[in-house]
């Protein structure tokens, strides 16, 4: 279940209805799917992927999606901090970052600066989809400590996958 939060309007977001009809606005795209397989803990890209390919395949045909990886992340994922941080800094793609969530959470925080919607933050969880149109300021967070989330990116082109951070350091006000 995901929750959308705009933290200067202390004002949320639960029902996926009206996530989704928020998010369009922005042609930031959402859906859920059904995410019930169990995994361990250290589960292989290639167990995860095999897992949702019913699912996967289809999508990624229809909208011409080339290639897939997993991140995973617990609290014993190495070096964590510094992987933290890699998503943290506020970036852009050249292409869009679709995500699907099989475990855990994290929250996704877009600056779309429109001149109406201020930064915000979706809360996304097992079986949250959501496409983010290229070009479209945004970072990631899995949390300080304790983190857990596996979850499933999509993309055309591995290359389009390379963060260009902007350096505003936005995201400190948020953390
Ligand atoms: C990504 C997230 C951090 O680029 O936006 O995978
Ligand atoms: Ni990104």
């Amino acid at each position: 279940m995901a929750i959308l939060s705009i933290p200067s309007q202390n004002r949320s977001i639960s029902d996926p209805n009206q996530i989704r009809a928020f998010l369009a606005e922005l042609g930031v795209h959402f859906d859920q799917w059904k995410a019930e397989v169990e995994f361990s803990d250290n589960a292989d890209q290639d167990t995860i992927l095999r897992a949702y390919a019913y699912v996967l395949k289809p999508y990624m045909e229809m909208n011409g999606y080339h290639v897939a990886d997993v991140i995973n992340i617990n609290a014993s994922t190495p070096n964590y901090e510094a992987l933290r941080a890699k998503f943290l800094s506020e970036h852009t793609h050249t292409e869009d970052e679709v995500r699907f969530f099989v475990d855990g959470q994290g929250y996704f925080w877009f600056n779309v600066e429109d001149g109406k919607t201020p930064v915000f933050n979706v809360l996304l969880q097992a079986g949250d989809l959501i496409s983010v149109p290229a070009n479209t300021k945004h970072w990631f967070d899995a949390g300080e400590h304790n983190p857990f989330v596996k979850t499933i990116r999509i993309f055309i082109d591995a290359s389009g996958w390379t963060p260009h951070y902007t350096g505003s350091k936005i995201e400190q006000g948020f953390l």
